[in-house]
């Protein structure tokens, strides 16, 4: 006979069944002992009766605590009154490994949980979590491969800054000093030239030393980069990788997505194509509800919480003002002074959910616009190669994988959407 898991036990309904999995709650009396076994699928009421079993099987239900491991063997049937409307009653029990008492009860902090993420990640709310996360990026795998993207992939390790030097993590190389990636985009920029269209899946570092709900400091970015695309495009492509990542979380996740307790309707709404605005515009939206933003300043996460009152969707912002965008982001020439680059925002206060632009093609005003960060552009010569030989228009953008799951699960906080988070204030485990 072989292990099957919970769910496939509840699936058979009747019969002798072997499952095995982790304590979830145990209590008994003087013949009886009710064990809630739990798998990664599921859990399940399981009742070892004294009159029924081997000493040595009684004698493990009695020590079965929660969290320790077990084998179990029985006869399964529908039981309406446990929780999961199945029942197993016991023939053999083995306890795999024994637990100490668990740390994790009811009403902890959110900082002892934190500090105990190694067990917490055990919980129904993370492993729904964890469950989405896992949908997630299978979904944006998915979507890139039916529509040609080749997966690709860029050093972790880079010499360069993309996003500026602000947040730039610096590693000690051998004798030298190297940063942690902030972006795939330039390592991109040079492989479309093989590939056209490519995508990839990676943690990004910033030196974030903002404590927001939004921020980490290691988080996952899917980025996609193609030749000959331009702005639009990539905004329809953006627009219709968000709706395909919600329809395969529905289908796959309305368990998950019930258990935190999500408003599934909300998310259903979502539907391409989102409304646009420049940022000319959103300042406008802005000064009409009270709020004044001097042109050229970039719009804060109060400001960009403040757009989103008006709407349920994401909403996508272009051509902000092109000084304070990266080097890499061209002048609109049909709006001189802004930028061909967009954001989308996500809706119910989460925030930017992903960034893009075209790409600047003249490698003098890169160069400029690097000096006035104060950047050295010789760094950037393997870079400015890219627009020496057969240079093309493209386009690119960056997901930000963390902030749409704590928007689909609805997260108080993106620490909850990465198994173990990274901030400023939080190292461990
Ligand atoms: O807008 P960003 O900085 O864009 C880039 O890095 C481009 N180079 C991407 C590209 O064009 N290939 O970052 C993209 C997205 C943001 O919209 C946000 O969702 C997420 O990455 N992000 C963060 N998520 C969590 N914590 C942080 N500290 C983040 N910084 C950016």
């Amino acid at each position: 006979m072989k292990f099957i898991s919970i769910k496939q036990a509840m699936e058979k309904s009747s019969g002798e069944v072997m499952i095995r999995g982790w304590c979830y709650r145990a209590r008994s009396s003087n013949n009886l002992a009710f064990i809630v076994l739990r798998d990664s699928g599921n859990i399940i009421q399981c009742v070892v009766e004294k009159a029924n079993v081997s000493d040595q099987a009684w004698e493990a239900a009695l020590k079965a605590s929660v969290e320790c491991s077990l084998e179990i063997k029985g006869q399964i049937k529908e039981e309406k009154r446990a929780p999961t409307g199945f029942e197993i009653s016991v023939s053999e029990i083995n306890i795999i490994g024994e637990s100490d008492t668990f740390p994790i009860t009811k009403d902890h902090s959110t900082e002892f949980l934190l500090d105990n993420r190694h067990l917490w990640l055990r919980s129904r709310k993370l492993s729904s979590i964890m469950k989405i996360r896992s949908t997630v990026f299978s979904a944006i795998r998915k979507y890139y491969s039916q529509n040609g993207f080749y997966e690709m992939h860029s050093p972790v390790f880079t010499p360069n800054s993309c996003e500026g030097g602000s947040t730039l993590f610096e590693v000690k190389y051998f004798d030298d000093i190297m940063y942690l990636t902030q972006s795939w985009q330039l390592y991109a920029e040079a492989m479309i030239y093989s590939l056209e269209k490519i995508f990839t899946i990676g943690p990004c570092f910033r030196a974030e030393k903002s404590k927001t709900s939004r921020h980490l400091s290691e988080f996952w970015m899917a980025e996609t980069e193609a030749a000959w695309h331009r702005m639009d495009d990539m905004i329809k492509n953006s627009e219709e990788l968000v709706c395909f990542i919600i329809k395969e979380v529905i289908e796959k996740n309305s368990e998950e997505l019930n258990f935190l307790g999500r408003d599934i309707e909300k998310l259903k709404k979502v539907s391409a194509p989102f409304k646009r605005m420049t940022y000319t515009q959103a300042l406008d939206l802005l000064k009409k509800q009270g709020i004044e933003v001097a042109w050229g300043k970039d719009l804060r996460t109060i400001e960009e919480d403040e757009i989103m009152k008006n709407f349920d969707q994401p909403v996508v912002i272009t051509n902000y003002p092109k000084e304070i965008m990266a080097f890499y982001k061209p002048e609109d020439p049909k709006n001189p002074g802004t930028a061909l680059c967009f954001d989308f925002i996500a809706p119910e206060g989460y925030g930017e959910i992903i960034g893009g632009s075209e790409r600047e093609l003249d490698t003098e005003a890169m160069k400029k616009a690097l000096i006035k960060q104060g950047e050295n552009p010789e760094k950037y010569q393997w870079y400015f190669d890219t627009r020496k030989y057969g240079s093309v228009p493209h386009s690119g953008y960056g997901l930000g994988v963390e902030r749409v799951i704590a928007w689909i699960c609805g997260l108080d906080n993106i620490k909850d959407a990465i198994p173990f988070p990274r901030t400023m204030i939080r190292r461990t485990p």
